[in-house]
This record gives C-alpha cells, sequence and structure tokens, in this order.
C-alpha cells in the first residue's frame, strides 16, 4: 500500500507522535485501538528492546509506527567532554550527586537500531535529526515499511524526497520536543506549521503529515484543511492515562503560566522546545559552547533522572510545545475519538458559513 492510500484508511488520521522519555507500548497501543496511528520513539531503546516492543504492538494487529533519532558515533575528546563536566558540576552537586565519570558510549549504535527496525517491519518507520541514505529507504521499503521523514524546512523535505522517502512529517516550529532540522542554519528552520505544511506539500507532492501545535479537532481540521494527509500530535497525548510522563512533569504542566515554553540546546545539545526551567535559564550564558547531540544529552541523563526521583522539576527536561495550555487529561482513546468528532464539527461549521457568505 502506498503512504497516501495508508493514511487515507486510517478510520482516523491523527498519528500520536513518538515521544521518547514520555511513552512506552501503551500509548501507541490505545491510540490504535482508537483507530488512529501509534508510534513508538525507540530512539533510547537497544536493538532487542526494540524488537521486543515492536512484536507488543504488532499483537494488536493494528498499524504502528517506528521511530529513531539518526545519529552517527559520536566520540568527544576528553577535554570535550570534561569541559562540559564542569558546566554540569554545580548543578550535579545541587542534587548531592557525585560527578558520574565520562561515558564511553553517548547513544545507542543507530546501526544496529536501524537493523532490528528493518527485521521488525513495522507498517511505518519514521526518522528524525537527520535522512536515512537511498539505500536504507530501500531496504525498510523492502520488508513492507512505509518511511516518514521528519523536516524542519521545505529544503529538508526535499531531501527526503531524493532519497525515496514515502511521506514527510513537516515539523513546525510550535512542536515540542527535539526540533528535527539538519541542513539548514538553526535561525532559518523555525519555520511555523501553517506555513511549513502546504509549502512541503508544493515542494514534493509527498502525502504529508503536519506536526507542532496541534491540540485538538480545530487544529486537525486546519491542517487537513492546509492539505495534510494527517496530523502527528505529541504535546496534546502529554497528560494521557497512558502517557509515561512522570509526576512532577504532570505537575509542571498544569502549573505552567502563560507561553510558558522555550527552546533550549543546554539539555541536550540539539534544540527542543520545553517549559522554561531554572536550568534553561542559567544555563543559557553557555548555550552556545555545550557539545552536540548525543554528548550533552548523555552527560545530563544521570542529573535528569536524579531530578526527576526527588521531584526537582527545575532541573527535568520538561518537553511540551507551545500549545501546552490546552492539554487536556484523560484516556487516549477518549482523547482521540473527542479530537475527531471536534474536527469533524469544525469542517461542517466551516462549511455551512463559508456558504451562507456568498
Ligand atoms: C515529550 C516529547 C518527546 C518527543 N520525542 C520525539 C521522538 O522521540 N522522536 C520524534 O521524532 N519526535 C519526538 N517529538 C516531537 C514530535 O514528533 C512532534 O514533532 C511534536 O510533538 C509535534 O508538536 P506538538 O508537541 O505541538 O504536538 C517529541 C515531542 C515531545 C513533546
Amino acid at each position: 500500500m502506498n503512504a497516501r492510500d495508508f493514511f487515507a484508511a486510517l478510520p482516523i488520521p491523527i498519528v500520536q507522535a513518538p515521544m521518547v522519555g514520555a511513552q512506552g507500548t501503551e500509548l501507541p497501543l490505545a491510540v490504535a485501538g482508537a483507530g488512529g496511528l501509534g508510534s513508538h520513539g525507540c530512539g533510547g531503546l537497544g536493538p532487542d528492546a526494540i524488537e521486543r516492543d515492536a512484536a507488543r504492538l504488532a499483537e494488536s494487529g493494528r498499524p504502528y509506527a517506528l521511530n529513531l533519532f539518526v545519529v552517527a558515533p559520536a566520540r568527544p575528546g576528553g577535554e570535550v567532554a570534561a569541559a562540559a563536566m564542569e558546566r554540569l558540576a554545580p548543578w550535579y552537586a545541587e542534587l548531592g550527586l557525585p560527578l558520574p565519570d565520562a561515558p564511553n558510549d553517548f547513544a545507542p549504535d543507530f546501526e544496529a537500531q536501524f537493523a532490528a527496525v528493518v527485521r521488525a517491519a513495522p507498517p511505518v518507520a519514521s526518522f528524525t535529526f537527520d535522512r536515512l541514505s537511498a539505500d536504507k529507504v530501500r531496504a525498510l521499503q523492502g520488508v513492507g515499511t512505509l518511511v516518514v521523514g521528519t523536516a524542519a524546512t521545505v529544503a529538508e523535505a526535499r531531501a527526503w524526497a531524493e532519497v525515496g522517502a514515502d511521506a514527510i512529517c513537516a515539523q513546525g516550529a510550535e512542536a515540542g520536543g527535539h526540533h528535527g532540522h539538519f541542513l539548514v542554519e538553526t535561525e532559518a528552520s523555525f519555520v511555523g506549521t501553517m506555513a511549513l505544511t502546504p509549502a512541503v506539500i508544493a515542494a514534493t507532492g509527498l502525502p504529508t503529515i503536519a506536526a507542532g501545535g496541534i491540540m485538538d479537532g480545530r487544529g486537525v481540521a486546519a491542517a487537513l484543511a492546509l492539505g495534510a494527509s494527517a496530523v502527528q500530535m505529541g504535546t496534546a497525548f502529554l497528560l494521557a492515562d497512558e502517557a509515561r510522563t512522570s509526576a512532577p512533569w504532570r505537575a509542571a504542566i498544569e502549573a505552567a503560566g502563560d507561553d510558558p515554553t522555550r527552546f533550549t540546546r543546554a539539555i541536550s545539545g540539539r534544540f527542543a522546545r520545553g517549559i522554561e526551567t531554572r536550568f534553561m535559564r542559567e544555563m543559557r550564558k553557555v548555550e552556545a559552547e555545550v557539545p552536540a547531540y548525543p554528548v550533552q544529552n548523555r552527560l545530563t541523563q544521570p542529573l535528569r533522572a536524579a531530578a526527576v526521583a526527588a521531584g526537582e522539576a527545575e532541573l527535568m527536561s520538561l518537553w511540551a510545545g507551545q500549545g501546552v495550555k490546552l492539554i487536556r487529561q484523560g484516556r487516549a482513546a477518549d482523547l482521540v475519538a473527542a479530537w475527531w468528532r471536534e474536527a469533524t464539527a469544525v469542517a461542517q461549521e466551516l462549511a455551512a458559513s463559508t456558504a451562507a457568505r456568498r
């Protein structure tokens, strides 16, 4: 089945975004059960865990997506890691933690992860942070997997089209979590979903999934009106019963003030959007110097894990998108059904109100 037919055949064209750190297999299973497409973020998993989780998702008989970060092996010099640890030392001290030794590995091996995804042969595999080679795209298509490439700019969408991707996930700058840009300089890569989605469709002609800032049925209807084949929603699921969002993260979402999110690269070495914390504010002055992903991400991992255990939200990563104030709680299946009801109603109201103007 080609990607256009696949998304047209989904009972509800809502893709639950892969969210490393905020979901296991429960959330994608619940979304799939409701008629959407559930995604499993496998960026932090080794090959065995990927295959185990894929088998669990496949058992449901519903389509699902696996997602990976496209990351080259990092081999920072000793001085780079030492300087990065020195910047983090006061934060480790604040939590009463000894400064960990510099690790040997900074991220799971992408080649091994990719091979596991090919063996699992999921209906859909999506990728972010970089594009795949054409050979890798063909390897997935050869096992019957549709390949979705994340693009934050039109140039990146074209780059995915060149290697043969089946569909594009157009990630607007409103989106929560990591910003997937990989070609264009950072500032030029912050394009809003409303501008990006139709521009990607016009440039590539590929089925496009709109992501970023879509929080309810109004957003779903708006993205479909722009020509999207489906929408991808992440932040909107963070308070779902089946999400693995930690208790302090949930509390920070509920307590957030107006317009609470910012981009930072201080946490992982790659720009990501989250609710602003004291860590983000105080690290801003050295933010440009921190080593690139995955090095900084790995070096802050023990700190963030300890902060979760201590309930210290100001030292955690509170990834969330600009729509965070519109989050609702509840079972994922109920949320998906409600958003789709709303989208249908909005489309009907718009059709009636535009007809009435003539
Ligand atoms: C907590 C969180 C974790 C995320 N993790 C991933 C991930 O592992 N892989 C990925 O491709 N995108 C990830 N994203 C980005 C989403 O795929 C998507 O672009 C984004 O959620 C859409 O914007 P929204 O958050 O406004 O709905 C994450 C987003 C959030 C909020």
